[in-house]
């Protein structure tokens, strides 16, 4: 899968995809993730990308004209599948918006600032509005990452144990059951005999009864969609 993110800031990107999981997915070739600086289209000498928005009001709009130039110049070799406004008005983002974005080839992402990005832009060039939550960042760099991560770790093949992912929270609408590493007492504090059975279907109803428990305590929402 190939990301293309244009961004004031692209330097907010680089660490959070850099490490890890992503670095992963992006040295084993699954992954290419290639950040533009908006600047590069800057409609004057002096950088600019943005302007004061009509009507007055405090904040500034990021212009239509360096976005679209943008677009337009990396549409001109990759086709994108979807063109990914990041903003606190869109799509609640969900495992199941990733899991759907997952299987796309070519994303284009949008990093807005300030107010925002021209309404026109959104109009006419974006395809998919999303938010990570409701409250409002200072950009939509590190929801760009956060939106990168949850697409990139379960593409096929960047998980070591492919079946992990699979097990997330989430995965199947429950959240993960509690899990436990050694030692098998600490301080006192057992881990659950069953885990230690070595008997995998009772470990699995185990996990099962594990997630629905969690589910209707903390987020009993989960259990009542569709
Ligand atoms: N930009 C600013 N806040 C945001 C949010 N909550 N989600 C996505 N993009 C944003």
């Amino acid at each position: 899968m190939r990301i293309d993110i244009i961004s004031v800031l692209p330097e907010l990107l680089e660490s959070p995809l850099e490490h890890s999981i992503m670095k992963r997915a992006r040295d084993k070739g699954l992954l290419e993730v290639h950040t533009h600086a908006l600047r590069k289209w800057a409609v004057n000498k002096y950088g600019q990308v943005d302007d004061y928005q009509f009507g007055g009001g405090a904040g500034m709009v990021m212009m239509p004209e360096p976005l679209v130039s943008a677009i337009e110049e990396l549409s001109a070799t990759v086709t994108y599948d979807e063109v990914i406004y990041l903003t606190p008005d869109g799509q609640q983002l969900n495992q199941g918006i990733a899991n759907q974005l997952s299987l796309k080839k070519n994303l284009l992402m949008i990093c807005g600032h300030y107010k925002g990005i021209d309404e026109r832009v959104r109009e006419h060039f974006v395809t998919k509005e999303i938010s990570i939550g409701d409250y409002v960042l200072s950009g939509g760099e590190l929801a760009a990452a956060v939106l990168v991560d949850a697409i990139g770790r379960i593409l096929p093949g960047v998980l070591n144990d492919e079946t992990s992912a699979l097990f997330d929270s989430f995965q199947d609408d429950l959240l993960a059951p509690p899990v436990y590493t050694r030692p098998a007492e600490y301080r006192g504090w057992k881990v659950p005999e069953v885990l230690l059975s070595g008997d995998p279907k009772k470990v699995d109803e185990w996990r099962h009864d594990q997630s629905l428990k969690r589910t209707k305590e903390r987020r009993p929402d989960l259990l009542d969609e569709d």
